[in-house]
């Protein structure tokens, strides 16, 4: 583990399947900080819709909003998702959920919600946090911003590869078609919708380890504090 003693906020924000938890978890891990992992707030706040069966209109979201209390905690370098209590871990990475997150995250008082437990729990500590909005809105002064990208048919194969990891096989087209279906929905919204800032690093990863990249972002972090 390399120690740096001065604090430091690394913002990673990029399109689903660019790679963006695996580069989080091993720069956390190399540096021994926190990571947060803002999607799988989201997929816990579409979870909450979809098992209970209530639409995502305003009016329902206004109505539940008080009622969805999500929690992270960090058990061996594994994110353990809680939704009122429960550890939802295993339930919210699969397509379906996949998408209602990409759904309930277009509204306002959700992503305000989010946002300001995201920034509480980083609190004072260094912190690496991965997401759509990371270096937009939730941490737009972080000391090194990276934006990844990488093509759409390595994108999809990491993800029917997550995804048949869990016991769901789907097709590689379908899954393209997802992945492609949210791109365009997170990247159009009106709320936060992902875009490169100037100030980032952009980091095609089609042909990059993990371990490059976290060494790269961990030497361009050095460079900047
Ligand atoms: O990173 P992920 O695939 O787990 O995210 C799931 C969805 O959540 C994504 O399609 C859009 C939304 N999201 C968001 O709007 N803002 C974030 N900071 C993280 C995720």
């Amino acid at each position: 583990m390399t120690k740096i003693d001065k604090k430091f906020v690394i913002a990673i924000d990029g399109a689903a399947a660019t790679g963006k938890s695996v580069l989080a978890k091993g720069i956390a891990q190399k540096l021994g900080i926190l990571y947060i992992d803002t999607g799988a707030m989201y997929r816990a706040a579409g979870y909450y819709f979809i098992t209970k069966k209530i639409p995502m209109t305003e009016e329902e979201i206004l109505k539940n909003i008080d009622l969805i209390n999500i929690k992270l905690k960090y058990i061996d370098g594994e994110t353990i998702v809680y939704l009122n209590g429960k550890d939802i871990t295993s339930y919210i990475r699969t397509e379906e959920i996949s998408m209602a997150a990409s759904n309930i995250s277009k509204n306002k008082y959700i992503r305000k919600k989010l946002v300001k437990l995201q920034r509480e729990m980083a609190g004072e500590e260094s912190v690496v946090l991965e997401g759509r909005d990371i270096t937009t809105v939730v941490f737009p002064n972080a000391d090194l911003k990276v934006f990844l990208t990488a093509s759409i048919e390595v994108r999809a194969k990491r993800r029917q590869r997550d995804l048949e990891k869990k016991g769901n096989y789907m097709d590689i087209e379908e899954v393209k078609a997802s992945l492609q279906k949210r791109d365009i929905q997170d990247s159009t919204r009106k709320e936060s919708p992902l875009t490169k800032v100037k100030d980032a690093i952009e980091i095609d990863t089609t042909n990059l380890t993990n371990e490059k990249t976290v060494d790269m972002v961990i030497s361009l972090l050095k460079e900047r504090i």
